[in-house]
């Protein structure tokens, strides 16, 4: 018999968000969905100069497009924008989280509403806005993946960035419940701490990285994206069909682990 071999995503047409440096999640999820046979095409904010050019070191050069989750025009156009490139989409990841400076390393308390609020249009509301973005170009089978940080538990300097993970947490349930009758999935990856320009922007950052490198039952490599890479490539495959509103931990067990 013969044995027909093929990519986990072979014909999937995906859309990419949060790719900023080589270091970026959304980097080694185009990079590992490429070589699984997707079609991917990226978004950038700001910097786009710099987001072409990393763009060019995956395995295939894959086109940009512009997005700033927080721009209305940009929302609108984006489906038609997409359309420049591929005609439907079957995947899309939100890779977006920001705060300003006051709503980490430790000023919880005295964080002003106007830096919270950024933080969470930009961490949490936007994978709503994302997802209705690109709602058009979906179809049943079609699947949003978006990326947290284990907003279950308060962490040392995380902050008002965890609790923008939790509501993400909770509006991926919610665009679970809203996207499910159009056969949509929607599911978070929850990623232990790795090292990515997000990351080093946590003043303190370091406490918990050696926490987790020395809790973790299977140990955790700081420094390599791909495992929850190639969770989120998974969860926007065939291969979760019955999946939904799920956050699937990419963290060496820490969270399963209590001391
Ligand atoms: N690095 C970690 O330890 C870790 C752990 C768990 C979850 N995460 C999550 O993974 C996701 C990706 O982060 P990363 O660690 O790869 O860092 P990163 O700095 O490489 O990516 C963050 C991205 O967010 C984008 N972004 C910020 N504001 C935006 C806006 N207004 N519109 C559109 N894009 C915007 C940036 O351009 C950047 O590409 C984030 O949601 C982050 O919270 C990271």
């Amino acid at each position: 018999m013969e044995t027909y071999v093929s990519g986990l995503l072979e014909g999937k047409r995906l859309l990419i968000t949060g790719v900023i440096t080589d270091a970026s999640i959304a980097f080694h999820v185009a990079k590992v969905a490429q070589e699984q046979g997707a079609t991917v095409v990226l978004t950038g904010f700001g910097r786009m100069s710099l987001v072409e050019r990393i763009a060019k070191r995956l395995p295939e050069p894959a086109p940009v497009i512009e997005l700033d989750v927080t721009d209305t025009e940009q929302l609108d156009s984006l489906a038609d924008r997409v359309r420049e490139h591929v005609d439907g989409l079957d995947g899309v990841l939100h890779s977006i989280g920001f705060a300003p400076q006051s709503c980490l390393g430790g000023g919880f308390l005295t964080a002003p509403w106007e830096d919270v609020a950024t933080a969470v249009q930009v961490s949490t509301y936007s994978f709503k806005s994302l997802a209705v973005a690109a709602l058009p170009l979906m179809g049943s089978g079609g699947s949003i993946v978006g990326l947290t940080f284990d907003a279950a538990k308060a962490w040392p300097v995380y902050d008002w960035m965890g609790v923008a993970k939790a509501g993400l947490e909770s509006c991926s349930r919610y665009l679970a419940r809203e996207l499910g009758p159009q056969g949509i999935r929607v599911n978070l990856v929850a990623a232990g701490p790795l090292r990515t320009m997000a990351a080093k922007s946590i003043p303190g950052f370091e406490q918990f990285e050696e926490t987790w490198t020395q809790r973790a039952p299977l140990g955790w490599d700081l420094t390599d994206p791909e495992p929850t890479a190639r969770a989120c490539a998974s969860l926007l495959s065939d291969w979760f069909p019955a999946t939904s509103g799920e956050i699937l931990h990419v963290d060496g067990g820490f969270h399963a682990i209590g001391a």
